[in-house]
């Protein structure tokens, strides 16, 4: 039974939690008269003591004890004798959970807040230095049409930014205080719940005590953030992977983020990059199985939900790594201009600025302009050679109307400087949209 009761193991990371909730459910005991003054002072001192032990490292955990709460009281029994065993009143271990579980959520939502400002911080550094640099924009992982650098880079601070709203908007719906819904009805005694929530930095208490101590909803809305967020992480550690390949060249990740192979010499493998990639799947495992844990369960609490706990834990040790780990990446990341840009002028990429021309200075419907550019890509696969390098003649062959003028739009860069549209690659653009996050940023 106590093998699989017991959940000390893992709810000894909420001793700091359970402690802060425990002096403030005390200060309110005293303040309305439900305990002496003095023995919310002898309680308030020993759980004092009892932090410094777990901090220090001395604090002797026993399974017999169940969880973190009944750990914590049996100690300040030891430390104080009498006076502990009035802390426990007008309460139950099922708000106790239930507050400490959310007061250690909402650190980890700070702490995933403050971990994507600094990797939007690193993504804008990236997009600053490179704004105007082209490379290839795919779709399909088939060259489309040229982007800049600093546009892609962009891309994932637009993602960041939705992550970072998710966290806030999670933080906020779970600020609301569980102490004083007791074990699921409430109580008689006549504590002041706006107190104790105050002094939590709750913004207010919750308001039914039957959903209070059965709501993990503030779990799962921090596992769904972190997923979402887990999930761009290895989108960018995908590309990374690709783009530092010896076929891409693209990127030159830094020597503290590859790692060698025991065999082959030349090796500089992306480790850090594959494991980002991999590490989504712990954390959309841990959400499906709250999820999973959650499901069907009938109001109010029920031990189920001590299974939240080791989920939660590690999807926030997994975020916070790779949120850190991917800012260092970023940061340490060399981007290759020159093979960017050649490749980026390859695969026919300017076909559609082609098929533009023909609509803007033919005045030909784009269905039939799209049909003479696929007729001129052909030409050039055939004659193996890129769309620049045909000569007029071959170009008025398939349209007798195209004129010299048709080359300036061909190139890579006035390819991406005509991309001006709200949103869109242009250079001017991507400049404005990093002026734009760093005022947010600050
Ligand atoms: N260890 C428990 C948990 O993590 C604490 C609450 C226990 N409540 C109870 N009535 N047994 O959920």
């Amino acid at each position: 039974m106590e093998a699989i009761n017991a959940s000390i193991g893992f709810d000894q990371r909420m001793a700091q939690q359970d402690i802060t909730g425990s002096r403030a459910h005390a200060a309110m005991l005293a303040a309305t008269g439900i305990i002496a003054k003095q023995d919310a002072q002898a309680i308030d001192q020993g759980l004092t003591q009892v932090l410094a032990e777990i901090e220090g490292g001395t604090f002797a955990f026993s399974a017999a004890l169940e969880d973190i709460h009944m750990n914590v009281e049996a100690r300040l029994s030891d430390i104080i004798g009498t006076p502990a065993g009035r802390l426990h009143t007008a309460r139950s271990r099922n708000d106790q959970v239930a507050l400490d579980f959310r007061m250690w959520v909402r650190d980890q939502c700070d702490a995933a807040i403050a971990g994507l400002d600094a990797l939007m911080r690193a993504f804008l550094a990236q997009a600053e230095a490179g704004a105007d640099w082209v490379m290839p924009g795919f779709t399909h992982l088939q060259t489309a049409q040229p982007v800049t650098w600093g546009h892609h880079m962009m891309a994932y601070v637009e993602m960041l930014a939705r992550d970072k709203g998710r966290f806030q908007d999670a933080r906020a719906r779970m600020n609301e205080c569980p102490l004083g819904a007791a074990a699921l009805a409430g109580t008689s005694f006549p504590i002041d719940r706006q107190m104790t929530a105050q002094t939590l930095g709750f913004d207010r208490p919750t308001a039914n005590s039957l959903d209070t101590v059965s709501d993990r909803d503030f779990a799962l809305e921090f596992l769904s953030a972190a997923s979402i967020c887990a999930m761009h992480l290895s989108r960018f550690a995908e590309e990374l992977v690709i783009w530092s390949s010896a076929q891409f060249r693209f990127v030159r990740m830094s020597d503290q983020f590859s790692t060698g192979s025991s065999i082959m010499p030349q090796k500089r493998n992306p480790d850090a990059a594959e494991l980002l990639r991999a590490k989504l799947g712990r954390i959309l495992g841990a959400t499906v199985a709250l999820f999973t844990v959650m499901k069907g369960l009938p109001l109010a609490y029920s031990k189920d939900m001590q299974e939240d706990k080791e989920q939660v834990f590690d999807a926030a040790d997994t975020l916070m790594l790779g949120l850190a780990a991917m800012e260092g990446m970023v940061r340490d990341l060399t981007a290759n201009r020159a093979t960017l840009e050649t490749a980026a002028a390859s695969g026919f990429s300017t076909a559609t600025d082609l098929a533009d021309w023909l609509v803007r200075e033919l005045n030909l419907p784009f269905r039939e302009a799209h049909h003479v550019t696929g007729s001129l890509v052909k030409l050039a696969e055939d004659k193996g050679c890129d769309l620049p390098d045909l000569t007029l003649e071959d170009m008025q062959n398939v349209h007798g109307q195209i004129t010299q003028a048709v080359y300036s739009v061909l190139g890579v860069q006035n390819s991406v400087n005509s991309r001006t549209s709200y949103g869109g690659t242009a250079p001017a653009n991507v400049r404005d949209q990093i002026a734009r996050w760093k005022g947010v940023l600050e």
